[in-house]
């Protein structure tokens, strides 16, 4: 018979990447198994930050054997929770995330910096983190659950690229417009688009980098910059502009996850030029450029509540592979303590 769990958490400050690699490898193959996602690269970036010492975060050990760890990132006044994994060999992988997230939310709950707390981890089923995050935080932090798709859509499945049930070819596009393979220049307008296109969006409720430029310049740079989010692919991205102004009418940008997987990591289109199929035209466009390359999987994550870009999906042939939730604390905002406390 095992004995129970004897649980100690240490700051993960005090570990070397050497240390933490064996975890890190194992949660790759978890990551390629439930996702397609190659998740090499960005556990290459993340031992580089921890061996720079300068993550915050804890790792779990049952006598001695690191079994978890989680960690987080300040953007401002918000934290950003980066990973929480337990190691599926162990008996109970969920009791060391609860004792995860407890010391994390206790260690952001206290810090007076910061206001605001995002978490979307993909690995967790829906339904699993809200309920650990509701049991753990204190009763004046506001906790909101959106509940999110992992969507994918095989292409070899899908012959007919201009892909069912959809005519057999692309919807013409208006002579005013124009569509370009992406290119550096766009990086500066694009960032403005999308700031634009999320107005009063859902998702700005999920990612508050959305609600400003430099939020959306963030953004970009982690899609387009960093191995974070797979590696960036500018053949498989385009944009749409208007010829007259040369403005930026939609986007899409894609990254690679895999060999053979592609995630559509940015969909979005201005406002004003919306619901005349330049979204549709635009991931259809990608599409096609994947298929007649190494691609054979395309995914990409969705707001279930996102109902119109959700629609989009469904009609060009995405299914639903994993659900997830992304969940949002706000801190009150605490008046500040007056100095010097007492008054001569
Ligand atoms: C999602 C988005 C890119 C769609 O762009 P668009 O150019 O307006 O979409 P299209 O005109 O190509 O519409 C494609 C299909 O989506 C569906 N759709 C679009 N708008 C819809 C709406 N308001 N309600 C329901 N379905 C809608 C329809 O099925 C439509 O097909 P149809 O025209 O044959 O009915 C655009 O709404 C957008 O930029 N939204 C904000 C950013 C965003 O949510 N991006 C996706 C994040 S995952």
């Amino acid at each position: 018979m095992t004995s129970p769990q004897q649980l100690e958490i240490l700051d993960l400050r005090h570990f070397t990447a050497r240390q933490l690699r064996p975890l890190l490898e194992q949660e790759a193959a978890v990551w390629y198994h439930r996702l397609r996602w190659d998740y090499r690269g960005s556990i290459e970036l993340l031992l580089q930050y921890l061996d720079s010492r300068i993550l915050p975060g804890f790792v779990a050990l049952d006598r001695g054997r690191i079994c978890g760890f989680c960690f987080c990132v300040y953007e401002g006044q918000k934290a950003v929770i980066g990973d929480i994994y337990a190691s599926a060999q162990e008996p109970s992988p969920l009791s060391i995330v609860h004792t995860l997230v407890r010391h994390l939310l206790e260690t952001l709950e206290a810090s007076p910096d910061v206001l605001r707390i995002e978490a979307q981890l993909l690995l967790f089923d829906e339904g699993v983190l809200p309920a650990i995050f509701a049991a753990t935080i204190s009763t004046h932090t506001r906790l909101q659950t959106f509940p999110r798709l992992f969507l994918e859509l095989d292409l070899a499945g899908t012959p007919n690229l201009a892909l069912a049930p959809r005519p057999a070819s692309l919807p013409e596009l208006p002579a005013e417009i124009e569509l370009c393979r992406w290119s550096p220049s766009f990086y500066q307008p694009t960032a403005e688009l999308i700031q634009t296109a999320y107005v009063g969006h859902l998702d700005s409720e999920i990612n508050d980098q959305y609600r400003t430029l430099a939020g959306s310049e963030r953004f970009l740079h982690n899609i387009i910059r960093f191995p974070g989010c797979g590696v960036f692919d500018p053949d498989a991205s385009f944009i749409l502009r208007e010829r007259r102004s040369n403005g930026l009418i939609g986007v899409v940008l894609c990254s690679r996850v895999a060999p053979d997987a592609g995630h559509v990591t940015q969909l979005c289109v201005a406002p004003v030029w919306r619901g005349r199929r330049l979204g549709d035209f635009l991931l259809r466009q990608t599409l096609l450029r994947m298929a007649s390359t190494s691609y054979r999987f395309v995914t990409l994550t969705v707001s279930e509540n996102n109902h119109s870009a959700l629609q989009l999906y469904l009609a060009t042939g995405f299914s639903t592979r994993h659900r997830f939730d992304a969940v949002v604390l706000d801190k009150p905002v605490r008046r500040p303590i007056p100095w010097p406390p007492f008054q001569t």
